[in-house]
């Protein structure tokens, strides 16, 4: 059987070689118009009936049949819905992402600042090493960590700049996999949208610990520490450095403690994921002192960073991942291996965002020019999050209490509301959020706060 279908999923069209035979035979005794096979792999096949030959005629069949339409993306899915609406009232509370009181993006002074350094320095575009562009490597373990980091003093931090939050995770995950195969991570139930895409592609298999308490509307700590407490030796506990996403809700400083007695205790590694550094309380040491804790004791973690939401580089895919060590002879060898990872994946990153980096964090001047632009966008998240209180307050005659909004830190507010009510949010107020409930403080207005609570009340009241 000569097959010249295309190696399609489906193939339509199969030739029989005695038939092929035959018409070669008969090639000179009979009148042919043309007939076209193309070879084994192609995906089209065009045979035109030849006399008493009959042929199957397929085209246009694709070797995709058998691929699947992907569902939206949970949180960036939701922004192309947004933009199909053309409803005048829509908001965007999806994706955590800052806008202006306009509700423009913002690209921050300090940024176009540090861009025009560059151009008047005239940078060029040379392939930047595996493990990244030197200074922002400097930078941002210092941020992180600290400048007198006695970690970093003794070179036991390996460093590898990564493609924003995500790809540092899924660089560490792709390490996880390789050099602890099998061992789990812990992950908070509920996280960030993409916390579970990125260990089930690199194939580590996760758990999920207790994190949030719908009736309290706060944190589970005991449900917390009694799931990590019975994960097993050797497992990884994903923690979110500073402001939870999707909650907004984070241990106090006693309770991180806690949480760092427990992973101590019970030889497991904490693994940071740090999206918010500066941006939910507006100071970086604040929002780094998770991390600087476990550190201090000596403990070896590993810490995700992203510079998408505080020096808002969104697009520019700009973070790293750094691995503190108890050696720097083990910090040597796991960079190598990170780098080893990074090659074949995406080979070496890219420089714009990072010389933006290093160019604030470098600079003085800029740099505390940043910390005032942080100051500006945490407040201005701030005063959302306060209006909206008050509004949710003022029109709610039920007495429920609100002030969960207040309590919780950060871009976004875990409002409780389910898929249905989400849904009536999004279909009858043109309010786009995410189905779990979630909504981007980030994208609101201050003007926009009462058509907000407005949407909230019914969706809450009147949908179940
Ligand atoms: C979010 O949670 O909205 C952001 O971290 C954007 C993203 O990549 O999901």
């Amino acid at each position: 059987m000569a097959t010249f279908a295309a190696a399609s999923a489906k193939p339509m069209a199969v030739i029989d070689s005695s038939q092929l035979n035959l018409s070669q035979k008969k090639l000179d005794g009979l009148r042919i118009g043309y007939a076209f096979a193309k070879r084994k792999d192609s995906s089209s096949l065009k045979v035109k009936s030849v006399s008493r030959i009959n042929m199957t005629i397929a085209t246009d069949v694709s070797r995709f049949e058998g691929v699947t339409m992907a569902p939206p993306d949970p949180i960036l899915g939701v922004s192309e819905a947004f933009k199909a609406d053309t409803n005048d009232l829509k908001l965007n509370l999806g994706v955590g992402a800052y806008r202006t009181e306009e509700l423009q993006p913002y690209v921050l002074n300090v940024v176009k600042k540090a861009e025009n350094l560059m151009l008047e320095k005239g940078d060029n575009k040379e392939y930047l090493p595996i493990e990244g562009l030197a200074a922002f490597n400097k930078a941002t373990v210092e941020l992180l960590l600290g400048a007198d980091n006695n970690a970093t003093k003794q070179g036991r931090v390996a460093t590898v700049q990564g493609l924003s939050g995500t790809g540092s995770l899924r660089l560490a995950a792709a390490f996880i996999q390789r050099y602890f195969p099998g061992a789990q991570v812990l992950i908070s139930s509920p996280t960030w949208g993409n916390h579970k895409n990125i260990f089930n592609d690199a194939g580590v298999p996760w758990s999920e610990y207790r994190y949030y308490d719908p009736k309290t509307v706060g944190l589970d700590f005991e449900g917390m520490i009694a799931d990590i407490k019975a994960a097993p030796s050797g497992s990884f506990v994903l923690l979110h450095g500073c402001a939870h996403n999707p909650t907004g809700i984070d241990p106090t400083p006693e309770q991180w403690e806690k949480i760092a007695d427990v992973i101590q205790e019970k030889n497991l590694t904490a693994f940071f994921d740090v999206a918010y550094q500066g941006f939910a309380s507006g100071s970086l040491d604040q929002d780094a002192s998770s991390v600087r804790l476990f550190v201090a004791r000596g403990m070896e973690v590993f810490v995700a960073q992203s510079y998408s939401k505080n020096l808002g580089l969104y697009a520019e895919r700009i973070g790293a991942i750094n691995v503190v060590c108890s050696s720097s002879d083990a910090a040597t060898r796991v960079k190598s291996q990170l780098k080893r990872l990074a090659r074949p994946m995406y080979s070496n990153p890219p420089v714009h965002g990072a010389r933006i980096v290093a160019n604030v964090v470098g600079d003085p001047t800029l740099f505390n020019e940043w910390k005032s632009e942080m100051e500006l966008m945490s407040g201005r998240i701030k005063g959302v999050r306060q209006r909206l209180y008050d509004n949710l307050s003022a029109k709610d005659k039920s007495a429920k209490d609100w002030s969960f909004v207040l309590r919780q830190i950060g871009m976004f507010s875990f409002t409780g509301l389910n898929k249905a009510q989400s849904d009536n949010m999004t279909n009858k107020w043109h309010v786009y959020m995410t189905k779990d409930g979630r909504i981007s403080l980030a994208g609101l207005s201050l003007s926009k706060c009462e058509y907000l609570a407005d949407a909230i009340i019914d969706s809450y009241y009147n949908v179940s």
